[in-house]
């Protein structure tokens, strides 16, 4: 357990300015906790999944994402492994999808957590399996519900009386018993950015535990013939690395299971605790390991249940960033180097906040390096900025980086696999940067760059 800046989304380090500037070797190291798998320096460039990024660069262009099948397949297992044949690893997607992320996700045994039709159709379009997928969402549209229903979805996760209601009535005119969960809001107050934190009272998700409307939700749809409730959900919030507000969560929520047996006569066989597991993306972030988290988890929901005579439920998680953020790298090319008289450098790179809004909006943290070559210069502190008419489109607020470093060069930003694409605009009509799958020594695109054709083809006038 370790204490957070509050607001900040990375662990408790001190900010690069205070800290003494590093060697230049330090510069080219490759911490294994931040970037993915099979990356390392040939010859001073970085080359990831086997493929050199300067070709990576002439190939497919800047800026790029790059993903790298074999650190997500991994991580995928590792989750697997850690929850077991009794518990069930719900990818979360809207930290990326893709029709090869699903198919990866597929081929390891991982089911889908989808929030919008748009998901849904992802994944259907990419042949996942529909009894895997599990619909979220706290303002689902009727079409939504009606496209999860007909999909055959295995479980909607119910938000509000009014979803209630709605999901009853299209289940029942479909014909379908749809099984379903009840969000339930645990009142934890996750230590992470307030953007992305949860199961604190005041916020628009789930039911409250504390105020008894969540044992009410579940009352509601045990009486609706065409909903089969099968269990309760949880999610704290994202980026957590104090995993306590995960064991107050299980805690809580596991003695709900008992408050629906023993007041309403039925025993719910599912518990759903959930993603939000912390990844690395700066040195100093202790990211979650998925074996101790799972192991904790099951010990706290026994442990509940024993006390309370309920059998141990199936328990199940929602990882988005934990199994697709490591494995992402994306490439910029250094455009222009300024140096802003005694304040600082400022190194613009060819995209921005329209491909990675995640330092804008919450504050994160993220590693970069010289990635086309290693450099015998003496560090300077830079910031690394986007090319956006906005003063706010910064990268990297503060980033040691080679004090020769020059337009062409390449520079790489760790840990960007999870919602940096998916979150992803066209602001100032910037096309969106393509998807590259490498792995084995090849690369792949598995989304294409945009063009200003796209752009223009939305555009009727
Ligand atoms: N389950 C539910 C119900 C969720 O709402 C989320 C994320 C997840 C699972 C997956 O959380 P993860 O394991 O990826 O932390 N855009 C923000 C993150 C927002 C997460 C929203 N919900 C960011 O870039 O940090």
């Amino acid at each position: 357990m370790r204490a957070h800046p509050a607001g900040a989304l990375h662990g408790d380090v001190a900010p690069l300015s205070q800290q003494v500037a590093p060697a230049p070797a330090d510069l080219a190291e490759l911490d294994p906790g931040i970037w993915p798998l099979e990356t390392e320096r040939r010859a001073g460039a970085v080359v990831l999944g086997g493929v050199d990024v300067r070709d990576l660069a002439s190939q497919h262009g800047t800026p790029a994402y790059v993903l790298v099948e074999a650190d997500v397949r991994a991580r995928c297992r590792a989750y697997r492994e850690a929850f077991g044949d009794d518990g069930d690893v719900y990818y979360a997607a809207k930290a990326l999808l893709t029709r090869a992320v699903c198919t990866w996700m597929a081929e390891e045994g991982i089911g889908l957590d989808v929030s919008t039709g748009g998901e849904l159709a992802v994944a259907l379009a990419a042949g996942f399996p529909p009894e895997r997928i599990l619909m979220h969402g706290n303002n689902k549209s009727i079409d939504e519900l009606r496209q999860a229903v007909q999909a055959g979805v295995g479980r909607i996760v119910l938000d509000s009386d009014m979803e209630i209601a709605r999901l009853a009535h299209i289940a029942d005119e479909a014909g379908v018993r749809q099984r379903v969960l009840v969000r339930v809001t645990v009142g934890v107050e996750a230590h992470t950015h307030e953007f992305i934190a949860t199961a604190h009272e005041d916020q628009k998700f789930g039911f409250s535990l504390a105020s008894g409307a969540a044992l009410e939700a579940a009352r509601r749809v045990l009486m609706l013939p065409s909903l089969e409730l099968v269990g309760l959900h949880s999610h704290i919030g994202s980026q957590i690395f104090d995993t306590a507000g995960f064991d107050v969560a299980a805690h809580r929520v596991a003695g709900l299971l008992a408050a629906v047996r023993d007041t309403l006569g039925v025993t719910l066989p599912e518990l759903d605790l959930g993603g939000g597991f912390g990844i690395a993306y700066v040195a100093g972030d202790d990211p979650v390991d998925p074996h101790s988290v799972a192991k904790q988890l099951r010990a706290i929901v026994q442990r509940e249940c024993a006390a309370a005579q309920l059998p141990m439920p199936r328990l199940a998680v929602e990882p988005g960033r934990a199994l697709v953020g490591p494995g992402g790298v994306t490439l910029y090319e250094v455009g222009t180097v300024k140096d802003v008289d005694g304040i600082r450098t400022y190194v613009s790179v060819d995209g921005g906040m329209s491909d990675n809004i995640r330092t804008a909006l919450y504050d994160a943290s993220y590693t970069v390096t010289l990635a086309s070559r290693i450099s015998e210069a003496a560090p300077m502190l830079t910031r690394v900025v986007g090319k956006h008419c906005e003063s706010g489109d910064v990268i990297v607020r503060d980033a040691w980086l080679p004090s020769d470093i020059a337009p062409g060069d390449l520079l790489a930003l760790a840990a960007t696999g999870a919602y940096c694409r998916s979150m992803a605009s066209n602001y100032n009509n910037v096309p969106r940067p393509p998807l590259i799958g490498v792995g084995a020594g090849t690369s792949r695109v598995l989304v294409r760059r945009e063009t200003v054709d796209d752009l223009l083809a939305l555009d009727e006038s």
